[in-house]
């Protein structure tokens, strides 16, 4: 067996791993395109700089990738550099030989030289033990995903016929039980950014503790996903000021399920139970608007999980931590407090 070569994967190079890519996903080459154009969006389109994306060689034969894609942080006000490690796959046939661990060895050390503070993932439980056990990455918060049937039968999707009935019953109940409220506020839907976005985002997230930036550049990257779309929910109070926004992401391509929405990120101001509740209420009643079965989203703090919870989502906690490592000796610990709300994965 020969030794595994590792090599950066540039934009230009992707025609020519197209076919090993597609045997390692195991997809016809064909159904390659969007996920190749992803890749080229998460590492060489993002506005804050360039990532570093990676693949393992036999000889000329591509047989795993992984890379890292830029983030920033502000903590406490603070510019933080940091970098997201995923796209972790090997080849079936590669697997247990050290590619992914030499690949993230790689990935590290070009992470050190360019001063990333932190590089962190969302591992599988598969991938997670790896970093874990052997990688000396460090566990540093769980999270909750929430999901919220909009249509309640579609709970039979997950759980069958009883969960059709289940959910036929419950429905009406829930719905009755737990009006949808705007109260005070109103919303409109956007796909564009409304003006006074920055100066509210800079007001409800630029002074947490931990949390990634959110630059009008940025966002925008980030709503150009190739195989998502994502619409805006913009709440605003009886003076027209804004108190709440929400990014509400859906997959276009793939294997859909039954429709659902992932909320991407939400902020409201001021920090009241009732602006979040209207919200959610906001995002809820636009799901049923447009159709969808189901809402989904990701909260890393007990008490906003629970407010979710007090309007009939059902909350499941993540197996596998958030897992990081600091390339440069930089103090994990103050992204503990990161609040994390990415329902999407990758979606901040
Ligand atoms: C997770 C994955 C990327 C690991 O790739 P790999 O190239 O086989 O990993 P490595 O060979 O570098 O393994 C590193 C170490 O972990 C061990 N290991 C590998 N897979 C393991 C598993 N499933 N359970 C326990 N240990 C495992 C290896 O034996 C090796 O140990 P060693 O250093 O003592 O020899 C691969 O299994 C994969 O592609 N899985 C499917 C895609 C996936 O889940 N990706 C993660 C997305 S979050």
């Amino acid at each position: 067996m020969k030794s595994l070569d590792i090599r950066i994967i540039l934009p230009k190079d992707f025609p020519s791993i197209t076919s090993d890519f597609a045997e390692i996903k195991g997809v016809l080459p064909s159904k390659c395109n969007t996920m190749l154009s992803v890749l080229n969006w998460r590492f060489y389109d993002n506005p804050l700089g360039q990532g570093i994306f990676a693949g393992a060689f036999s000889g000329a034969k591509l047989v795993a990738t992984a890379g890292i894609t830029v983030k920033s942080f502000a903590i406490k006000g603070t510019p933080v550099m940091g970098a997201e490690i995923g796209d972790t796959i090997t080849h079936p046939d590669f697997r247990g030989m050290g590619a992914f661990s030499s690949l993230v060895r790689y990935l590290l050390k070009a992470a050190a030289e360019k001063g990333f503070h932190i590089i962190y993932g969302t591992p599988n439980q598969m991938s997670g033990q790896i970093y874990l056990n052997k990688l000396d990455f460090v566990p540093l918060f769980h999270w909750d995903t929430l999901a919220r049937p909009i249509n309640w039968n579609c709970l039979g999707v997950l759980a069958g016929t009883p969960g059709k009935i289940a959910g036929s019953v419950l429905g009406p109940v829930c719905n009755l039980l737990l009006p949808l409220k705007l109260g005070e506020y109103q919303y409109s839907v956007d796909e564009n950014m409304h003006p006074d976005l920055k100066s509210f985002l800079t007001q409800a997230c630029y002074n947490c503790e931990c949390s990634i930036d959110r630059t009008p550049n940025y966002i925008r990257w980030r709503f150009n996903r190739p195989d998502r779309q994502y619409f805006q929910i913009y709440l605003r109070d009886k003076n027209g000021e804004l108190r709440g926004w929400a990014v509400i992401g859906y997959v276009t391509e793939g294997d859909i399920r039954f429709s659902h929405v992932r909320i991407g990120d939400f902020w409201i101001t001021p920090k009241k139970r009732g602006v979040l509740k209207a919200l959610l209420a906001a995002i809820m009643i636009e799901g049923k608007r447009k159709g969808v079965d189901m809402i989904c989203a990701v909260c890393r703090t007990k008490k906003t999980s629970n407010i979710f919870k007090s309007l009939g989502f059902f909350a499941k906690p993540s197996i596998m931590p958030l897992i990081a490592i600091a390339p440069i000796g930089y103090d994990l610990k103050q992204f503990e407090k990161w609040q994390y709300r990415d329902s999407d994965a990758d979606m901040f």
